[in-house]
C-alpha cells in the first residue's frame, strides 16, 4: 500500500478533499494510506509558535526549524520516506514529474506557509521542493492535495476503466481529444458523423488529428517539447 504523511499547521483542511470520491474510495480499497500530522503537535514553546522574524529583516515570517526537524524525523522513523517541500519556488508539477514520483512507495509533505522555510531544513530534511505552478498561493496545502491527488490516480487499479489513463492529456504531450456523449442532436448542435459511424479507424484517425489541433489552439507550448521531457 502507497503511504502518504502530510505535515501542516491546517490539518482540518485535509479532510473535506480526502473523504469524497476516488481519493476515499482508494483509502477504502486500501491502495493508499494517508495520515495528516499537526505541526504545533511537535513545537516546544507553550504557545505552539512555528513561525518568527527573519534574519536580515524584511517583511513576513519564516517558518522555524525545531518543529519540522523533529517532525520530519518522528514520522520518518527508520522508513525509507521521500521528503517533499510545496513552495512556490519548488520544481513544476508535471505529468511526467508525477510518474517519477509515483514509484515511491512512501511520501512525506511538508506544507511551506509565510515568506518560507527556514533553509536549514530544506538543506537537511528534504529531499525535493515542489511547485503545482508559477502563481503564489496562501500556503502549501491545496499543493500537497494536489499533489496527493495527482500520485494517487496514478496507483494500479485505483482507476476504474471508464476513467483510463493512457489516452488522457499530458501522457503524450498532447491534450485529449474532444469528447461527446448523447444526444446526437442537442439543440440543434451535432455530434461529429464520423463519430457515430461505428468505423474504428475512421474514429482513431479523427482523435488522433483533433488531439493535435487542440493542442495548437489551445497550448502550442506542448508541440515544441522533445519527448524524453522531465
Ligand atoms: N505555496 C504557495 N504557492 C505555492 C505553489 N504555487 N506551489 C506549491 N506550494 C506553494
Amino acid at each position: 500500500m502507497k503511504r502518504f504523511d502530510v505535515l501542516t499547521i491546517f490539518p482540518d483542511l485535509f479532510s473535506p478533499v480526502l473523504n469524497e470520491s476516488i481519493l476515499k474510495r482508494a483509502q477504502e480499497k486500501k491502495k493508499v494510506k494517508i495520515t495528516i500530522h499537526d505541526l504545533r503537535d511537535y513545537t516546544q514553546d507553550k504557545h505552539r509558535k512555528v513561525d518568527d522574524r527573519p534574519f536580515g529583516g524584511g517583511p513576513g515570517m519564516v517558518m522555524t526549524p525545531q518543529p519540522i526537524f523533529d517532525a520530519v524525523k518522528k514520522i520518518k522513523g527508520r522508513k525509507k520516506v521521500h521528503a517533499i517541500l510545496t513552495c512556490p519556488t519548488g520544481k513544476p508539477l508535471t505529468q511526467s514529474l508525477a510518474q517519477q514520483l509515483s514509484h515511491h512507495k512512501h511520501i512525506l509533505i511538508v506544507c511551506g506557509h509565510y515568506e518560507g522555510v527556514d533553509e536549514r531544513v530544506r538543506e537537511n530534511m528534504i529531499d525535493e521542493s515542489i511547485s503545482i505552478g508559477d502563481y503564489v498561493l496562501t500556503g502549501g496545502e491545496l499543493p500537497a492535495l494536489v499533489l496527493i491527488d495527482c500520485l494517487t490516480r496514478l496507483i494500479p487499479g485505483v482507476l476504474g476503466k471508464e476513467e483510463s489513463l493512457d489516452t488522457e492529456s499530458f501522457t503524450h504531450d498532447l491534450l485529449e481529444y474532444p469528447q461527446y456523449t448523447r444526444p446526437a442532436d442537442f439543440r440543434g448542435m451535432k455530434v461529429p458523423n464520423v463519430l457515430l459511424s461505428g468505423h474504428h479507424l475512421s474514429i482513431e484517425k479523427w482523435r488522433q488529428e483533433q488531439s493535435v489541433e487542440k493542442t495548437k489552439k489551445y497550448r502550442p507550448d506542448l508541440l515544441n517539447k522533445s519527448p524524453q521531457k522531465s
